[in-house]
């Protein structure tokens, strides 16, 4: 196994579209600068365009712009650069619209039944799926305008308060905020791991002893040095496995069950 990083295009990047996927890193400084409204609609629509499961459109997003509400969000996950952000939007899977149709097409539709599929596992991890990949399409459309963001997995830190927060209705979960801005920053790329080690050929590829000893080594290497020379962060100096490693066990690593807070919304986690 080689090492061979997914930037080692950088420089030749074959259009502009790859060029700023592969130079995209997260920005968490944002200038005050508003965005323009042509931009913020072309961010949107970017976003309206991406591929939706089965034509069922089963995401939506809130656009924060209550400073109040920003704060609460900010304080939740423990990030102030939440509200720095002149754009704030929170992806939601949703289930809502298109049960509110159902509803209205006949006023009889039992949702309760067995046979209702919208609340079905697969749909939640549909809807799910549907609002990263919409919120992806945002994120690289602001790239591609010159802006930077960062996705917020922390606005899940305490899911039912976001939710009596945005008085997100049953069948609909949060999924990831996306922050966008005119970067305060220019931190340098994260390096990616070697490319066998993540992208296979046709079946699951675990890596011998000699290759983890060998290029995951010279990627370890390569993050430590990241964090200890390029980043110059408070963050600890660490190999990439020792961010693994401390992190896959412990009370404090540990984020609290999702499945109640999902269910509570009335997903069913056993259909
Ligand atoms: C699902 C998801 C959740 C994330 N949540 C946060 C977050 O809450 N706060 C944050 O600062 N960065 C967050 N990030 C950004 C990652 O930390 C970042 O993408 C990763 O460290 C790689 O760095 P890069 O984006 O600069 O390449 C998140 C990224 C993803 C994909």
């Amino acid at each position: 196994m080689h090492s061979c990083a997914p930037t080692d295009l950088r420089g030749a990047a074959p259009n502009e579209t790859i060029r700023v996927l592969l130079e995209r890193r997260s920005i968490r400084a944002f200038s005050p600068d508003p965005i323009d409204p042509a931009s913020v609609q072309s961010l949107e629509s970017a976003a309206q365009h991406a591929a939706t499961s089965r034509y069922f459109n089963e995401w939506s997003a809130i656009r924060v712009t209550d400073p109040k509400i920003a704060q609460a969000i900010a304080q939740e996950a423990g990030q102030d650069y939440i509200v720095q952000a002149p754009l704030l939007y929170i992806f939601l899977a949703d289930q809502r619209r298109n049960a509110d149709l159902v509803a209205a097409e006949n006023p009889d539709a039992d949702m309760d039944a067995d046979s209702f599929n919208l609340n079905s596992s697969y749909v939640f991890l549909q809807s799910e799926n549907d609002a990263v990949l919409a919120l992806h399409a945002m994120e690289t459309a602001a790239y591609s305008l010159g802006l930077g963001c960062v996705i917020l997995g922390s606005v899940l830190n305490d899911p039912d308060e976001l939710i009596e927060l945005l008085q997100l209705p049953k069948l609909v979960y949060p999924v990831l905020g996306l922050a966008i801005g005119k970067p305060a920053q220019g931190p340098a790329l994260k390096p990616r791991m070697p490319r066998p080690a993540q992208i296979f050929e046709n079946s699951y590829r675990r890596p011998s002893e000699d290759e983890i000893g060998e290029a995951l080594s010279d990627f370890d290497e390569t993050v430590f040095r990241y964090y200890r020379d390029i980043r110059h962060m408070d963050a600890p100096r660490k190999t990439f496995r020792q961010i693994i490693a401390d992190k896959a066990f412990g009370q404090e690593n540990a984020h609290h069950p999702m499945a109640p807070s999902i269910e509570r919304q009335g997903f069913d986690w056993t259909r």
